[in-house]
């Protein structure tokens, strides 16, 4: 078990422009709150900081569309997921957002202050603006035709369908996502934090980083592959934080509407919501501890989306403001697929926390989506699995074992903790095995290895059930009493360290056990608590012989199968209805004719897929091997954001197989699998039945 030493964890900050879904909970914030309520009741000097991520250009389309400004659209969603996540037990010291004043303040001042320490470059270009809404465009605001496979949805920054990197001035007919309006390029100057140069710093600061997880580590040498080179820190919004005008005077830059890059700006938010802390502690000078004390343990929670931002260029921003500590880890988590398919809010494809805590207790869903965390790939949620999760485990193992023990002190043993007297041999070995626990789960927990963790937790459930069973306590209480007495005290005792071990998990059913049992003076996992009792203390027996119990209850009731129906379907429905809304958008029109002799150049071929998998240095990416009868080909498809890898190994696919090789992230691309594309942007596989190599026509 770690000693107690400062530690400060941030969860990432949710954009603030749609409510919390499970797949965040899976990311960054449950492994987090977890650790945080472990480390509180450890005794450890903890802050758990998050807020809402309150700006960036996503947040300005969605105010144009809807007609509404901003504001108005973070503050709803900025409350909706302060709601969401009290209901679900998260532990945060303190929740903040970007929009606040105080925010602003600490961003600007932390932009000034590198900037007078010579961080920054500046650049003049043209730049894509949508003269409609009179605002400039991110990359990814700009979509055109692919220059490469002739997709016409193809973004400023990338084709989804083919996979290519791409810069808006490469698509044919760039026009703008905000309007539709057609691209024009204007000037613009904008301060630039050149990565690359800095690179050989971070490169050997990320060295020393032999704890991280294999899969930030993964990520983190692709982008120095790749190379750092440099990243704009600024933009041209109406939304954001405004670039202080001393620096922008300094730099010679007009600062009219100029904003702090999302990217820049977001992760100070920690830093801002840690000194809202501090404030409203009535201690405003204590978040430095947090920040600037070099002893600091700074732990970011993040999903895997978030790792370049969290371990290249926040840190490289904290090394080059000079006055700040370096993240000791970003245990970054993958993504977690909803049912067998990508999570896609727009396409309806989303579990959001708010309607599933109306069906279920957030304990429920804790447990199983801890069962099912993305650790080390991406993982999938069912709702079949949430049953089983709930039913087999939860109610069958620990809601089972506490209410029997329970339920027979309270019928046999007049409702109170009988004595141990002259224990067995297995008497001893459960209380010494019970010891092992606090140490073997914080261990785990310590190693952001909450999956394992939480089935540790389950062991210990499983060695009470069996321990149990052995005594018999049913058959020795006439036959033994004492013995009887011992097997229920023991059994006691082990509920007694299942409702203290529970609680970082499942934190409401843990507090339920203890009232039962009347294990009182816990330290609280949650912020500001006091308690004599602390993680460690679960490894002796915590009742006192002869104290009375409390009425028992049922602690887990099972889920039925009406409950696990209502949600698939309210999935089906959501996401009928937003590919109904989509059945309103408009077609693709068609391309220009071509002759009979154009087409005919085109070698169509069925191909099985014998292998396919994720391209490390892309999100959109899946390698394939394409065995086409006369040789086998490895073919890149951009539809990992669509299909998962398992879902194209072993399908019969139509591949054009005349295409000129290209390269992409370094690799070749022998050919290219169809696709079927719906308004709404869905891919659908085209199979045939048919053996490969078999033309296609
Ligand atoms: O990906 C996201 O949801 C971002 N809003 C995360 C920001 S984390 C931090 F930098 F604030
Ligand atoms: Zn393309």
């Amino acid at each position: 078990m770690t000693e107690p030493k400062r530690i400060l964890v941030t969860s990432a900050l949710p954009y603030a422009n749609g409510p919390i879904h499970l797949g965040h909970l899976a990311g960054a914030y449950l492994p987090a709150d977890v650790f945080c309520r472990y480390h509180r009741m450890l005794g450890s000097d903890l802050v758990y900081i998050c807020g809402s991520d309150e700006h960036g250009a996503a947040i300005v389309k969605q105010s144009i569309a809807e007609g509404v400004d901003p504001q108005s659209i973070v503050d709803k969603y900025h409350a909706l997921a302060m709601k969401d996540f009290a209901a679900f037990g998260m532990s945060f010291d303190h929740y903040g957002r970007t929009s606040s004043e105080a925010h602003r303040k600490t961003a600007s001042e932390f932009f000034r202050t590198m900037a007078q320490k010579g961080a920054f470059t500046t650049k003049t270009e043209q730049l894509p603006y949508d003269p409609k809404v009179e605002l400039f465009l991110a990359d990814r605001f700009v979509m055109g035709t692919c220059p490469i496979c002739g997709n016409e949805s193809a973004y400023g920054d990338q084709c989804e369908k083919c996979g290519t990197a791409l810069s808006p001035r490469e698509l044919i007919d760039p026009r703008s996502t905000m309007s539709d309006a057609e691209l024009v390029w204007k000037e613009t100057t904008h301060f630039y934090l050149p990565m690359g140069e800095h690179q050989a710093r971070l490169e050997a600061w990320i060295a020393e980083k032999t704890d991280w997880k294999v899969n930030v580590l993964g990520q983190i040498k692709s982008w120095f592959t790749l190379g750092l080179g440099e990243r704009a820190m600024t933009r041209d919004l109406p939304w954001g934080v405004p670039i202080p005008e001393d620096v922008a005077a300094a730099a010679g830059v007009n600062a009219e509407g100029k904003v702090l890059y999302v990217w820049f700006d977001a992760p100070i938010g920690y830093v801002s919501s840690t000194r809202e802390w501090a404030e409203q502690l009535g201690d405003p000078e204590r978040w430095k501890t947090y920040w600037q004390r070099e002893d600091t343990r700074l732990i970011h929670y993040i999903g895997k989306d978030n790792i370049v931002f969290h371990t290249l260029s926040f840190p490289l921003m904290l090394m080059l403001h000079g006055d700040y500590v370096l993240p000791e880890n970003v245990p970054a988590n993958e993504f977690l697929n909803l049912e067998g398919q990508k999570l896609s809010t727009s396409r309806g494809w989303a579990v959001w926390l708010g309607e599933a805590l109306e069906a279920f207790p957030a304990d429920y869903l804790r447990y199983s989506l801890l069962r099912t965390l993305p650790e080390t790939r991406d993982a999938d949620f069912t709702w079949a699995d949430f049953s089983a999760h709930v039913n087999n485990e939860l109610a069958d193992n620990f809601g089972n074992f506490a209410n029997r023990t329970i339920q027979f002190a309270t019928k046999y043993l007049g409702g109170t903790v009988p004595e141990l007297v002259d224990p067995s041999d297995a008497d001893r070995a459960a209380l010494e095995e019970m010891a092992t626990f606090p140490a073997r789960i914080g261990a785990l927990i310590d190693q952001h290895r909450m999956r394992d963790a939480v089935q540790e937790l389950m062991a210990l459930g499983r060695l009470g059930n069996k321990y149990f069973n052995d005594g018999e306590p049913w058959a020795t209480r006439s036959k033994d009493p004492q013995r009887c007495n011992n097997t229920v005290h023991v059994s006691l005792q082990i509920c007694g360290a299942l409702s203290v071990l529970a609680e970082p998990f499942i934190p409401f059913t843990a507090a339920k056990l203890r009232a039962i049992l009347g294990v009182e003076g816990v330290r609280p996992s949650t912020p500001g608590g006091q308690g004599e009792l602390g993680w460690a203390d679960a490894a002796r027996p915590l009742l006192t012989s002869g104290s009375a119990l409390g009425t028992p209850e049922i602690l887990v009731s099972k889920v039925d199968e009406a409950a696990i129906e209502a949600q698939l379907e309210l999935l089906r429905t959501r996401s009928a209805a937003a590919a109904a809304s989509t059945a309103e958008a408009p077609y693709a029109p068609v391309r220009d004719t071509i002759t009979y002799d154009d087409f005919a150049k085109l070698d169509f071929r069925v191909g099985h897929v014998t292998s396919a998998e994720r391209v490390k240095k892309s999100k959109k990416l899946i390698r394939c091997e394409v065995d086409l009868g006369f040789e086998t080909r490895q073919i890149l498809a951009g539809v990992a954001e669509h299909f998962t890898p398992e879902d194209l190994l072993g399908k019969r696919v139509i591949v054009v197989a005349n295409l000129a090789p290209r390269k992409m992230v370094g690799l070749e691309s022998q050919g290219m699998l169809l696709m079927a594309e719906d308004r709404g942007g869905a891919l659908h596989m085209l199979t045939a039945d048919s053996e490969p190599g078999s033309t296609v026509s």
